[in-house]
């Protein structure tokens, strides 16, 4: 999908390619620094970003804060969205072909931002992104590559929250992130907030 930053937002909101736009309040396209390094990919929004308009403003969105701020980076200077861009009914995992009916959407976005490294964020991210059979527990920690994007998958922060004992491994997914993108040279203009 060509496009612009203008015509995706417009594509995003008149989008009906699947139900799930039948029972969200608002289409929830991401946000942050549109040319950022590093994009972040969560599932689906929940609640709280179907009545904010915002990506992870919610009790994940607050620990995916204070787990970016571990390393160091702030959120404005990251590109974050969600496989799906319509809150499913009742936060249950989005359908495989509502995340394929929403791939267009994701693909333009990480053409636009053109981000050097990816988090991906639990299953649902690293099905859509890497493939059906990639599992989170066995590929978290690892760096795959496509296009020459490095990409990793941590633990959702929605499953730290229930699980306190995966936040170490977490930690450790993310201080390899923090070093990759230190050995890219990008690690100091995050920090900043700089492009
Ligand atoms: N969980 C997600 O995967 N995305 C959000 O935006 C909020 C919660």
């Amino acid at each position: 999908m060509e496009t612009s930053w203008a015509k995706l937002s417009q594509q995003i909101s008149d989008c009906a390619a699947c139900a799930l736009c039948e029972g969200c309040t608002q289409k929830i396209p991401g946000q942050g620094d549109p040319s950022a390094p590093l994009m972040l990919i969560g599932e689906a929004p929940g609640e709280q970003e179907d009545r904010q308009g915002l990506a992870f403003v919610g009790a994940a969105g607050q620990l995916l804060t204070k787990m970016l701020e571990a390393i160091q980076i702030t959120r404005e200077s990251v590109y974050i969205c969600n496989t799906v861009k319509c809150r499913p009914p009742n936060n249950r995992t989005p359908l495989p072909e509502e995340t394929a009916a929403c791939e267009p959407f994701l693909l333009a976005q990480w053409a636009l931002v053109s981000p050097k490294v990816v988090l991906l964020l639990g299953s649902t991210a690293v099905r859509c992104v890497l493939g059906e059979s990639y599992r989170i527990t066995r590929c978290r920690g690892q760096w795959f590559e496509r296009n020459g994007v490095a990409i990793m998958a941590t633990y959702h922060p929605a499953a730290l929250l229930r699980d306190q004992g995966r936040k170490r491994e977490a930690w450790e997914d993310l201080k390899q992130v923090r070093q990759k993108l230190d050995t890219l040279g990008l690690y100091q203009a995050l920090q900043r907030g700089e492009p």
